[in-house]
């Protein structure tokens, strides 16, 4: 695979890894008052940004070695924050029970944007423009990714433990570069078992101080009876190129079209083979599926790829949300069929839709496409003739916000849906998302959601992660705030029609 070019571009590119290595010395990582073992399966908590003080000076992101001298990278954890309650979708009439017996209809966690990178991944953006200003050229977080999804996972099964789950849903951007080895150590992490994170010039053992975090490393990997399903996103196909190119030697660096990037989910020993995609979707390279995933409960998971083709030109880059009419066609047929058979319907799909962009920075490259053949207006018209849809999942923009998309006809409240993000688990607040399906007494659901960070050990590779990504989060200025209409953790109400009252009742 290689050629003479490449061999002379290696070699610059080697002697570039050895200076920024030298660089890489991880900050102190601080106390917090919690006594936590290796990746705790009893605490689930969340964690702060500590400001950096007035008077420190700016440092680079490249500036590694300035994190800890500086005061940047401090975090201190906390409990999670109590769920508000949203009741946006509801009449404004509307009067709670005095007394609610809430049942779970459904239990499952959403985890996305895991951007597990490979750190000597010669094109990556950290050699042309990491002071370009954006997380996703460069932050020294992308060495610990697996650490972290690792830690992630543990997190998952406990919370199964105390209160079980019945599937889960991996919502997209698992490599970082769309690379066969980033995509098969996000599965293999998945499946727990030894890890071995070889790539590029250098083997493992790696020589020289603070080159441990490439080291082989035991996953623990999800609890067996946990389903997880597969989301695409676009840095699983179309990141940073899109032309895929011979970038080195390593055969395991090589590029995956959206089918062979379907494939590899087969190739894993946790449930089910294929994580949702089957033999037909690796003929075809359709990206979209559905299931339901608890028996005996009227409810219906639609996965839907809704990144851009792969033909697109380039429109302010690649990162747009899209949908041309052979998937917009089987959208609306899997809604026709859930709403015809009085199931309850959830959309999980990488990138969000009606969602508020306050940032300047992002909106012109991760907003809808102004070249999809479906536009974001049609899709939400269209969305709100489906009473039964009560939730859009997604990932993407590394956010965790919550957004009401109210019914257009305040006599039909049903015809509303609630869009939630979940945040990326390499970027600063590292969460993902678990959500409870609750049904009220009074018939009405309830969507409670919480954001979870993986548990750590200070002085853990995923520990370090963290302070590097809070790091990141400082130097970059980026905002990970609430925007107007967001929560944190919430209880989201929804109205059902007086159908799917009666099967809900009968359920
Ligand atoms: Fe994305």
């Amino acid at each position: 695979m290689g050629n003479k070019r490449s061999k002379k571009t290696n070699n610059r590119l080697s002697k570039q890894i050895k200076e920024i290595e030298q660089l890489i010395v991880p900050v102190p990582v601080p106390i917090t008052d919690l006594d936590l073992d290796f990746h705790s399966e009893k605490q689930c908590y969340t964690f702060f940004l500590d400001p950096v003080i007035a008077t420190s000076p700016n440092v680079e992101s490249s500036e590694i070695i300035k994190y800890g001298k500086e005061g940047y990278g401090g975090w201190t954890s906390n409990s999670n924050p109590e769920l508000e309650k949203r009741m946006e979708l509801l009449t404004e009439d509307y009067q709670s029970p005095a007394v609610n017996q809430a049942e779970t209809l459904l239990h499952f966690f959403a985890m996305t944007d895991l951007h597990i990178t490979d750190g000597e991944f010669p094109a990556h953006g950290i050699y042309t423009k990491y002071g370009g200003g954006i997380v996703s050229v460069y932050s020294e977080m992308m060495h610990y990714t697996t650490h972290v999804l690792d830690g992630a996972i543990h997190s998952i099964n406990a919370i199964h433990h105390e209160n079980p789950m019945d599937f889960g849903l991996s919502m997209g951007d698992n490599t970082n570069n769309a690379r066969y080895n980033e995509l098969r150590w996000s599965i293999d992490v998945f499946d727990g078992g030894e890890i071995n994170l070889d790539f590029g010039i250098n083997n493992n053992p790696r020589i020289g101080p603070r080159k441990n975090f490439y080291d082989d490393f035991m996953a623990v990997g999800l609890n067996q009876q946990i389903p997880w399903y597969q989301v695409i996103g676009n840095h699983d196909h179309i990141w940073p190129d899109k032309k895929p190119k011979v970038v080195s030697d390593d055969p395991s660096r090589r590029f995956l079209f959206r089918a062979d990037w379907m494939k590899e989910f087969f190739k894993t020993s946790t449930k089910p083979i294929g994580h949702g995609f089957t033999a037909a979707h690796l003929e075809s390279g359709f990206a979209c599926y559905a299931f339901e995933p608890k028996e005996g409960v009227p409810l219906k998971v639609i996965v839907l790829d809704n990144t851009q083709p792969d033909d697109d030109p380039n429109v302010n880059g690649y990162a747009h949300g899209s949908l041309d009419r052979l998937r917009f066609d089987w959208l609306i047929n899997e809604l026709d069929k859930g709403q015809e058979e009085g199931k309850l319907m959830i959309i999980a799909a990488h990138i969000p839709i009606g969602v508020e962009y306050l940032e300047p920075l992002t909106k012109p490259f991760m907003s809808w496409s102004t070249i999809s053949q479906v536009s974001e207006p049609e899709i939400i018209e269209k969305l709100h003739s489906y009473p039964n849809l009560i939730l859009w999942v997604a990932g993407h923009r590394h956010r965790n916000t919550v957004t009401p998309l109210k019914s257009p006809d305040p006599i039909q409240p049903e015809r509303g849906f609630w869009v939630v993000e979940a945040a990326s688990l390499r970027d600063f607040p590292q969460n993902f998302r678990t959500f409870e399906i609750l049904k009220n007494s009074d018939n009405t659901i309830s969507i409670v959601t919480k954001n979870i960070s993986p548990t750590v050990k200070e002085g853990s590779f995923a520990s370090i992660a963290r302070s590097y990504a809070v790091a990141a989060q400082q130097t970059f200025n980026g905002r990970t705030d609430m925007m107007p209409t967001g929560s944190y953790n919430a209880e989201l109400m929804v109205a059902l029609s007086p159908e799917m009252k009666k099967i809900i009742t009968e359920f």
